[in-house]
């Protein structure tokens, strides 16, 4: 009888102690990688964490943990701290706008804890990777089919993203660069719409009301464009003027399909980079060297692309 028990307390201890190397084996090779999202509202966001999550297959030994920041600065904040709570391994990051999220990823990188931030920067240096696309370049490329398809004359209605946002300040400069050497076109109205097509609508039916003659609307991004379209549309005045956005996103509801509807003039490809940050996450983690900026490529669609 006492031999019995003493027997099964030693299997038992035996399958304690096999299952917790085992565990502890299964834990030391995956590592948690936490993805801060600004927001899963727009398109563009859902096809980033569609890409993340494809290739992170590719990678078993990396478990990435979501967080959806809904547009809101203090939010995206306690998802990050919650992330550190966690004891991620690395920090994935595409800050909703750059001054408010900076402490917190600089608090972050200090820690030691790898950060790649991905599209929308932050301020100062603090993380181990940046990797996007050149938004003052692709605002500097629709700044020159703009001049072109307007020959040099014309008013233009520009559409914001969200102001702290840095593709939107570099996507008007870029824009605003080149216009600026032609004395012809004039720009008549730019308000912000925070990267939203309900909010572009609203705005360019200001813009409509306030200016009989518009010629062009470029916009920071393609649901702005086809928002300003739409409204224009209401009005029975989109035959007037062009539209010009900006992410080309593939899919019945994208920028390339506007553009092959003829609701578009021209959209500018911008990568999500989502593919790319899981492949960095890997070669950081198995502490490899990875560049501090990676830049994507980018490319105008017009009906005339294939
Ligand atoms: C989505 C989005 C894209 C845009 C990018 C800029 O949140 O507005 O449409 O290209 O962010 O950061």
């Amino acid at each position: 009888m006492r031999n019995r028990a003493r027997n099964a307390s030693i299997g038992l201890l035996a399958a304690l102690v096999i299952a917790l190397t085992g565990c502890g084996r299964q834990t030391s090779t995956r590592h948690m990688v936490g993805f801060s999202q600004c927001n899963l509202g727009e398109p563009w966001r859902v096809a980033m964490n569609a890409e993340v999550a494809a290739r992170a297959k590719d990678f078993p030994g990396l478990q990435i943990v979501f967080a959806d920041a809904q547009q809101d600065n203090a939010k995206q904040v306690a998802d990050v701290e919650n992330f550190l709570r966690q004891g991620v391994e690395l920090l994935m990051i595409s800050p909703n706008e750059a001054k408010p999220l900076t402490p917190v990823v600089d608090k972050v990188f200090r820690a030691g804890i790898p950060v790649i931030v991905i599209d929308r920067g932050i301020e100062g240096d603090s993380y181990t990777v940046f990797i996007g696309a050149d938004n003052y370049e692709i605002g500097r490329q629709a700044g020159e089919h703009i001049a072109q398809v307007l020959g040099g004359k014309g008013k233009i209605v520009e559409l914001r993203g969200l102001p702290g946002s840095p593709p939107a300040i570099d996507r008007g400069r870029g824009m605003r660069d080149v216009v600026s050497k032609y004395p012809g076109i004039q720009i008549v109205h730019d308000p912000v719409a925070n990267w939203l097509r309900e909010e572009a609508m609203t705005q360019m039916e200001m813009a409509l009301a306030a200016n009989p003659a518009i010629d062009l609307v470029y916009a920071h991004n393609d649901p702005m464009a086809i928002g300003a379209y739409l409204a224009a549309r209401a009005k029975g005045r989109e035959k007037t003027m062009k539209f010009i956005g900006i992410d080309a996103l593939p899919g019945l509801d994208g920028g390339r399909q506007a553009v092959a509807d003829g609701k578009l003039d021209a959209t500018f490809v911008y990568p999500t980079g989502g593919k790319q940050a899981v492949e960095l996450a890997a070669k950081i983690l198995a502490g490899e060297k990875v560049p501090h900026r990676v830049v994507l490529p980018t490319e105008k669609i017009t009906r005339h692309s294939r």
